[in-house]
């Protein structure tokens, strides 16, 4: 395992991409309504992202091993889709629930976050489902300080959110980022306390639950990218970078329109 620590100059690169990543939410939120298609937000959020940030989506025409280049500037995932929604020319649409996934490059450093939208009213069950998997995430978050390890995070995720009768995806995890968009380590969001890689100060790496309203079991679409439920079950989705620090955490996707924190949080770092 090579998990890279990040140094004073490297820290403050990932708190100024991970500040941008969440400003490009912000820029968003207010366009996420019924009757706007998802390529559109695409188009609004990579002209922001390349024109006011000067910065560089880290999505468009990413290629890990396998994959075809991914085509576009943003992820977004609608009700059943999990992760990795391509945006295209269809409308959202009132009670539409969509995972807005953002991954800047600014100097060389990656910031990647994303949040969950309600379109119009949304019914009690994917508002809960919404709100919850907000909590599960920062339930991981508040385990992460030096001496921690990997498993005490997806451990608290699991509890949580398997408590409320949600499931926890198990293919896609968080991950390790810095000047690698995914790096090590793998960031599972399940598993058992006192197990895995130890945490250390200068670590940087995602927090990102996929929670489902039914089972936990997902399938690929045809399209090589998108993930969906193989129940067709609602799925959402939150994601945070955060940096281990001396004595806790600094969560660095944050911005003045993030939401507000889950009441058992205290502060975005310790
Ligand atoms: N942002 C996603 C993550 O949280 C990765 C998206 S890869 C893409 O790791 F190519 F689909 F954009
Ligand atoms: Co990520
Ligand atoms: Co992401």
């Amino acid at each position: 395992m090579t998990i890279t620590i990040k140094d004073e100059q490297g820290i403050q690169g990932m708190r100024l991409a991970g500040r941008l990543a969440s400003e490009v939410l912000d820029f968003l939120t207010p366009h996420v309504q019924a009757g706007v298609t998802t390529n559109a937000l695409d188009k609004l959020a990579h002209d922001y992202i390349t024109q006011v940030q000067q910065a560089i989506p880290a999505p468009l025409n990413y290629a890990p091993n396998g994959y075809n280049p991914y085509p576009k500037s943003i992820c977004t995932s609608i009700n059943h889709q999990v992760c990795h929604g391509i945006p295209n020319d269809k409308a959202l649409k009132k009670g539409d629930i969509v995972n807005i996934d953002i991954t800047v490059i600014k100097n060389g450093w990656h910031g990647d976050t994303s949040r969950m939208f309600v379109v119009g009213e949304g019914s009690i069950a994917a508002k809960r489902l919404c709100a919850m998997t907000y909590e599960a995430m920062w339930h991981g978050i508040v385990k992460v300080k030096p001496g921690a390890r990997l498993g005490d995070i997806g451990h608290a995720i699991q509890l949580f959110a398997e408590g409320l009768g949600f499931s926890v995806v198990r293919e896609f995890c968080g991950h390790g980022i810095g000047q690698v968009f995914h790096e090590e380590p793998q960031v599972l969001h399940y598993g058992k306390p006192g197990t895995l890689e130890e945490l250390r100060a200068g670590m940087t790496f995602t927090i990102e639950p996929m929670i489902n309203a039914g089972k936990k079991d997902i399938r690929e679409t045809g399209d090589g990218w998108t993930i969906v439920t193989r129940d067709h079950s609602l799925s959402a989705q939150w994601e945070h970078t955060v940096l281990v620090t001396p004595t806790g955490y600094e969560v660095l996707t944050l911005s003045e329109g993030s939401p507000p924190l889950p009441a058992f949080v205290t502060s975005t770092s310790c």
